[in-house]
């Protein structure tokens, strides 16, 4: 028998826990040609601002080792581009869309939390808290309190499910984490991208249009790792990772420290059938270990076996 990959989120039942993660896929159904979307567990769109955003000056991506450095500054059609024209084919899918959002203050998250609930066919919104490439953007997701306010007031318009996607720019995320739940969140993504730079010496130049950049991609997956285990510790709701997945290993290993779900992001540009790699990987996983079903591993890790005597 084939294990069962399913989980619910508040309410929503996803088949499987292998999602896209936004900003890494487009908003373009019908490029994806090769592969169909609606295998997967849910995907997740670039974030819609209130306003249009043309985004950040160019180059506002570069390379770097094991890592993709981006300032692509949340260019999007703005909420009423979404609303008319990206959403028809999205809402043709049958996978759970997911739509993530990021305002500027409190009462932008809510204006477009509520139009985005009124799309016929939304399964639940992602709150951008953590966007690093936006004047202001990260702050929400830096503080306790403005991350609770932010949520908050979401949830007294939206009673689907919330996910509160977190930053891996603080010291502890599990604050910020624990002030989303309590706010009513029901998930925690985490994370988005990390602050870097790229120089180019010669030049004296950065070499993105920006001074900073959000690093992704196998280099952060450490962190991810690390911070994903934090969190899944210190909530009561599941907690959606991301950060340098690639392949069936990154995830169980995001699973085994508590990821219900994970989101395939950079990977995507480079392999874009990882996702679907990923998904059908895991039930070979999840037997190497024994488990007849994904909820069975989640958050399974057993910690440090390794005793270390300083000293000696
Ligand atoms: C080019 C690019 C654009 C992104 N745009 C968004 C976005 O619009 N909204 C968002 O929440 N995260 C965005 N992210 C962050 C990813 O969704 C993901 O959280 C992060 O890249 C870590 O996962 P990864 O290492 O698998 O890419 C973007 C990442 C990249 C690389």
């Amino acid at each position: 028998m084939e294990p069962d990959l399913s989980l619910e989120i508040d309410g929503l039942r996803l088949e499987n826990p292998v999602m896209l993660a936004s900003g890494t896929f487009g908003n373009a159904v019908d490029c994806y040609a090769f592969a169909d979307l609606n295998r997967l567990g849910a995907i997740i769109p670039k974030t819609v601002t209130l306003s249009p955003r043309i985004g950040n000056a160019p180059p506002r991506t570069v390379e770097t080792a094991a890592g993709l450095l981006n300032s692509i500054g949340l260019d999007n059609e703005g909420l009423e581009g979404f609303c008319t024209r990206l959403w028809r084919g999205l809402a043709s899918l049958t996978c759970p869309v997911i739509v993530s959002i990021a305002g500027k203050t409190d009462e932008e998250f809510v204006e477009l939390a509520r139009a985005i609930s009124k799309l016929e066919g939304v399964k639940a919104i992602e709150l951008n808290l953590s966007c690093p490439n936006v004047a202001g953007g990260i702050d929400f997701a830096t503080d306790p309190a403005r991350c609770a306010a932010v949520v908050g007031k979401v949830r007294r318009v939206y009673d689907g499910p919330i996910f509160a996607k977190l930053t891996p720019n603080v010291t502890d995320a599990t604050a910020v984490a624990k002030a989303a739940e309590a706010a009513g969140a029901s998930a925690i993504t985490a994370v988005n991208t990390l602050l870097g730079m790229s120089v180019d010496w010669r030049r004296r130049r950065s070499r993105l249009g920006q001074v900073f950049g959000g690093l992704s991609g196998p280099a952060i997956k450490p962190i991810a790792l690390r911070i994903v285990y934090q969190v899944a510790q210190a909530v009561s709701i599941p907690v959606v990772a991301a950060g340098g997945i690639t392949t069936v290993d990154d995830a169980m290993e995001f699973f085994v420290v508590g990821a219900s779900a994970i989101q395939v992001g950079t990977a995507s540009f480079y392999r874009p059938t990882a996702a679907w790699e990923i998904l059908d990987a895991l039930p070979r996983a999840l037997k190497e270990l024994g488990a007849r079903s994904l909820r069975e591993i989640v958050g399974t890790f057993v910690g440090s076996s390794v005793s270390c005597e300083i000293g000696s």
